[in-house]
């Protein structure tokens, strides 16, 4: 069902201090490597949003026994041969490229045929990019040219190391092609354009043979096979992605402030912090503190005064690839024309993301030149939006429904904002946490 919001008001003045749910990546990661270790994995604060209910099913329909409980959950992990495959078994996604890129990386072994489908979204997306990969390592596939799914994967008993070139700075890649190295024969060597690094952490704790050597342009990762590891436990901290919306809000609304606790500030992650910095927000780390190789901080942040526009370099794209949206509102509200770059991979997403957001803007009133991989954006730190904007037919991406929240709490105008339900993806209690920041 298509549920709509209406917001014709700003938000008023606020200060609070607030938490937001699980990181969706690093919650996705701890279950599928819980299934892969030996024994009872406990996981707190998982992120109880579709993207990981997905990813636990796929985990139990391959055998894998989980139980949900109110504060934690349980992975009972079988070890790296530990799947069972039933015949005709299909691993449904739904609407999450990481559940799908990174499940079906962990089936190179796989001794029956497994189908992998997802929702309309993610049907879209492109699978070859690691599908290529998985058959050097000796993965057989049944896919169409554009490499969508559904595709079927069957593994092979004796796989190759491999070495791989990832040039996107996609994670997923880099992760899918980690997890299938683990299971392999032999030490796979990657050259990567650097992106977040939540596997390499979780390798290194789990003391999985991993070697990183990170140089200004590239990442080089070795990863050495076939090494079974034990189970972990793991505390979730919170997700920066949702956490951005929150942040904008601050900044841009008139004498404003928040702190949001417990957030996982792995610097491949903080892109946004940084760009928005240069543009003039005040956006501090407080109580920084080291947790199992990430780095878990509060994030201080309050209405900016003035926003300069920016130049981006394409060296933050990667570490906030996640947030371009809001970053294009902030743009939309400095005081002259920015400039973003080398940003192919953002309509790689759930929906053509860059399109999005120009479109977005154009209906605040906001000017933009777009080509398939840069956007201009015109500035206007006066901005009051007055008309009707509806935003709908947008893939029912989560992060466009909450971007355009944002824009109309922040930027004024009558909104009428379709497909709410999308917020279930990866971050449910957003409107509920806007509620509480309201009273
Ligand atoms: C993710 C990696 C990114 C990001 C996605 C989560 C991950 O995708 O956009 O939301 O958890 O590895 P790409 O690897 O395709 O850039």
């Amino acid at each position: 069902m298509n549920k709509i919001i209406y917001i014709n008001n700003k938000i008023k003045s606020f200060k609070k201090k607030i938490e937001v749910t699980g990181d969706k990546s690093l919650s996705i990661r701890w279950a599928i490597m819980a299934s892969l270790a030996i024994g009872k994995s406990k996981g707190y604060n998982l992120l109880r949003s579709e993207d990981v209910l997905n990813t636990l099913g796929c985990l139990k329909k391959l055998g894998i026994k989980i139980n949900l409980k109110n504060d934690y959950c349980e992975i009972f992990g079988k070890g790296l041969d530990g799947y069972s495959y039933k015949n005709n078994l299909t691993l449904d996604a739904g609407n999450s490229g990481t559940a799908a890129r990174l499940i079906t990386a962990t089936l190179v072994k796989a001794k029956k045929t497994v189908k992998i489908t997802g929702d309309a979204s993610l049907k879209r997306r492109d699978m070859n990019r690691i599908i290529t990969p998985l058959k050097k390592f000796g993965a057989t596939f049944k896919e169409n040219k554009k490499g969508n799914l559904p595709i079927f994967i069957k593994g092979s008993g004796s796989l190759n190391s491999i070495n791989y070139e990832e040039l996107k700075g996609s994670a997923q890649c880099k992760s899918a092609v980690m997890l299938a190295a683990m299971q392999a024969k032999g030490t796979t060597k990657l050259k990567c354009k650097p992106s977040r690094d939540h596997t390499e952490l979780l390798y290194k704790y789990l003391k999985i043979p991993i070697k990183v050597k990170k140089t200004k342009e590239f990442d080089y990762i070795e990863v050495t096979g076939q090494k079974q590891f034990k189970s972990f436990s793991y505390k979730i901290p919170g997700d920066i992605s949702s956490a951005s919306f929150l942040l904008v809000l601050t900044i841009l609304t008139e004498n404003s402030e928040l702190i949001i606790k417990n957030i996982n500030a792995n610097p491949t992650r903080t892109g946004i912090i940084s760009i928005l910095n240069l543009m003039g927000a005040k956006i501090i780390l407080l109580n920084k503190k080291r947790y199992k190789g990430e780095i878990i901080a509060d994030i201080f942040v309050k209405t900016a005064i003035k926003l300069t526009p920016i130049n981006c370099p394409s060296k933050f794209n990667s570490a906030a690839i996640d947030e371009m949206l809001l970053i294009f509102l902030i743009a939309a509200k400095a005081n002259g024309v920015s400039y973003f770059k080398d940003l192919s991979e953002l309509n790689q997403k759930e929906s053509p993301r860059l399109e999005w957001g120009s479109k977005i803007l154009n209906m605040m009133g906001i000017k933009t030149k777009l080509t398939g991989q840069s956007i201009k954006i015109y500035g206007n730190p006066y901005l009051e939006i007055k008309k009707v904007i509806k935003i709908k037919k947008y893939l029912k991406d989560h992060r466009v429904f909450m971007m355009s929240t944002i824009a109309a709490l922040s930027c004024g105008g009558k909104w009428e904002i379709h497909d709410s339900d999308s917020i279930k993806t990866s971050f449910p209690s957003f409107l509920q946490i806007i509620k509480g920041i309201k009273n």
